[in-house]
């Protein structure tokens, strides 16, 4: 049986996040829950762990745990199916929202390596601070359309956060980053460049060696010579971003990769449009303090206030009236 999470009833998402979460994380209740009967574990998810004759042909020279393969596995399908990966050689990273695979790129995409950004079956993110991130946005479907606010069957689905109101949330998150990745690219920013997106992964430039993913700027130590130039680099995707209308709204040296000497932004599911989100501009003070931050620790002397009037000055002065950014309802949202 292959995982469809529209077929997943909450306490199935429940139990299939609780068994993906890294140990120890994410996991808001004991092992021995009671509450899961054995008839569950037996019918429910147990049944998604098993290996289903469509996979037959994909067989992947990684080899996840026994519940990570059927959802990552029927995630990454499509992309097999399509000729844009070939196999799955490592895990790069669990993340806080995804787990990010090395992936043997299809020759046809002409690369080698590519980075297979697989979702969580349910974000944390969504839950916590989805209202704040989705102002101003769109709910956007597996194939990039928008959906009409007169549907009533998704908004429903949305409202009440049913198993398919869940899916269709989450890859409106994952369209989002895949959108964000496309224009940002196009527009000349040093973001990975995506290839494909289906419902629960996307596919895009990978960083770094097969058992050696790029370091963040949090894991890696810097040379007191490049940092003015690598944080003078970051700014200028800030600042590409705002043009377009966008801030990051979760950047720190936790999403910024380092590789080769040179620095790649990613992490883009919540990226928020500086013009139709009142907390656009407090996201982008937060953005730029926290790589500020990061940087004066190399010496990097700069003035985070200056710099963020400066760019919203310049690119987004018009977008909202004073009243509508001062009489800003929201506290802001939690540092992870
Ligand atoms: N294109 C890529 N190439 C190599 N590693 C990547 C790439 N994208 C993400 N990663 C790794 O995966 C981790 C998680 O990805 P990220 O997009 O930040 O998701 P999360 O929301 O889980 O933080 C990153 O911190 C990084 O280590
Ligand atoms: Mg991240």
């Amino acid at each position: 049986m292959a995982i469809d999470i529209r077929t997943m009833d909450e306490d199935d998402i429940e139990q299939l996040e609780r068994r993906l979460a890294p140990e120890g994380r994410g996991r808001r209740t004991p092992r021995t829950d009671s509450r899961i009967r054995p008839s569950r574990l037996a019918s429910g998810i147990e049944a998604y762990a098993e290996p289903t004759e469509l996979e037959a042909g994909f067989e992947p020279t990684y080899h996840p745990s026994r519940y990570e393969r059927a959802w990552l596995l029927s995630s990454l399908r499509p992309f097999y199916q399509d000729a844009v990966i070939s196999d799955i050689l490592s895990l790069a990273a669990g993340g806080k929202e995804a787990s990010v695979y090395c992936c043997a790129a299809h020759p046809s995409t002409g690369r080698t390596l590519v980075a297979a950004k697989v979702y969580r079956p349910r974000q944390f993110r969504s839950l916590r601070n989805d209202k704040l991130y989705r102002e101003g946005r769109e709910i956007l479907t597996e194939g990039g359309r928008t959906v009409n606010a007169g549907d009533q069957r998704i908004m429903r689905a949305l409202g009440k956060k049913t198993a398919f109101g869940v899916q269709v949330a989450h890859t409106s998150w994952l369209m989002h980053e895949y959108a964000a990745l496309r224009a940002l690219r196009a527009a000349g920013a040093d973001v990975p460049e995506p290839l494909a997106a289906h419902d629960n992964a996307l596919v895009m430039d990978y960083l770094g060696e097969p058992e050696m993913p790029a370091p963040t700027l949090h894991g890696t130590r810097l040379d007191l010579e490049e940092a003015p130039r690598l944080f003078q680099r970051v700014l200028k995707n800030v600042e590409i971003m705002l043009s377009l209308g966008m801030v990051h709204g979760d950047l720190s040296a936790y999403n910024v990769l380092y590789w080769e000497g040179e620095i790649t932004l990613i992490d883009f599911p919540q990226v928020v449009s500086s013009t139709r989100n009142r907390a656009a501009r407090r996201l982008l003070s937060r953005d730029v303090t926290r790589i500020c931050q990061y940087f004066g620790r190399y010496g990097v002397q700069a003035d985070a206030e200056e710099i963020i009037e400066d760019l919203w000055y310049r690119h987004a002065e018009d977008a909202l009236t004073p009243e509508e950014l001062l009489g800003d309802q929201y506290t802001g949202p939690q540092a992870p």
